[in-house]
């Protein structure tokens, strides 16, 4: 098995790999019927909503096209013949509490080809450029059944368990807090990396940040975020249309960062606020698992938990 970085000339074989996951592709009528139909009669958009950029080459293309561009990790895995058979993708950045932190953000081996030692063979070399890199912390957000390949690799600690949770935003709400903002855009990351996200969580603070300045032109470009400040609350936010809704569903997306933990409860009752008082129907965030009780008050409709794993690499 040999590994190397992964270029523009990879995009198909990247691709391919990603595409064998998929058992059915489907579309939703104007009625909200969903159709089961053949790949080539979907649109970019629904393609991607199968599963993100790796979805189509097209799309694919310009995600690696940001990704290299901005000196992150792709990597691939190649088997005896050259076949590229799995794709790790990593994004380093700095994380509150954990220090530099490489974060495995896609990772995936063509079902024919596991259990050979691809998926290891790709976690190692990112394992071993972490550290060169001087990263504290590599990590994660497994899939269910992925969890034992981490073990295995000693990506084993805990965390974060977090919970991803929609609101219903059309039942009565807690009182928001009183609290003025400044819209802007959080085109920096510097003020976010010495605050805890304590709402929207979903990969590592920094992978969600920067996976948002990668927007593709058509596709999620135009998700109506509005990103701003609140001073009262020492608090930085993003409210958008939630990444994979149709518009007509009309759920919204929120993160935070916080510098005051104890904050939590307000912001997320702020952006709840906001995001009714802009027309949403659904709140859509996550949070830490231990701090559930923030939800009292909101009717939830929807509740899946997930858990953030990763390996201190300062030994
Ligand atoms: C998870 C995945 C990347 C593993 O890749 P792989 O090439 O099959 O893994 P390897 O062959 O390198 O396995 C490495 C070790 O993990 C173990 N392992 C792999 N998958 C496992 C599983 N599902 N359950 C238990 N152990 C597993 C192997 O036995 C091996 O142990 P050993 O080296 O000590 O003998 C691959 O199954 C995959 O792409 N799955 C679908 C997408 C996915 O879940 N990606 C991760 C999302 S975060």
């Amino acid at each position: 098995m040999r590994v190397r970085g992964a270029h523009l000339d990879d995009v198909s074989a990247i691709c391919r790999a990603h595409l064998s996951e998929v058992p059915r592709w489907t579309r939703s009528r104007e009625n909200g019927e969903v159709e089961e139909v053949r790949y080539e009669e979907l649109t970019l958009f629904q393609r991607w909503l199968h599963g993100g950029p790796h979805m189509s080459p097209e799309l694919c293309a310009v995600h690696l096209n940001h990704l290299l561009l901005a000196g992150q990790t792709a990597l691939v895995a190649e088997d005896e013949e050259g076949r590229v058979v799995g794709e790790i993708e990593v994004i380093e950045g700095e994380v509150r509490d954990l220090g530099r932190t490489a974060h495995v953000s896609v990772l995936n081996v063509e079902a024919p080809a596991r259990r050979k030692g691809a998926g290891r063979a790709l976690v190692e070399e990112v394992e071993a450029r972490a550290r060169e890199n001087g990263c504290a912390w590599l990590t994660t957000r497994p899939a269910d059944d992925a969890v034992p390949f981490y073990e295995r690799l000693g990506i084993s600690r805990r965390l974060r368990r977090q919970v991803e949770v929609v609101i219903d935003l059309e039942r009565p709400l807690p009182e928001p807090p009183e609290a003025s903002e400044i819209v802007s855009p959080l085109d920096e990351y510097r003020p976010l990396s010495t605050r805890h996200m304590l709402l929207g969580c979903t990969q590592s603070p920094f992978q969600n940040w920067q996976l948002r300045r990668w927007t593709l032109a058509g596709i999620d470009e135009d998700l109506s975020a509005e990103e701003g400040y609140l001073p009262d609350l020492d608090m930085y936010y993003r409210l958008e249309r939630a990444i994979s809704s149709p518009p007509a569903r009309r759920e919204a997306g929120a993160c935070a960062w916080v510098g005051d933990r104890s904050l939590g409860p307000l912001a997320l009752r702020w952006l709840a606020g906001k995001a009714s008082g802009t027309g949403y129907a659904a709140l859509r965030t996550a949070i830490a698992e231990e701090e559930e009780a923030w939800l009292e008050g909101f009717q939830v409709t929807e509740r899946s938990p997930f858990l953030l794993l990763g390996k201190a690499l300062t030994t």
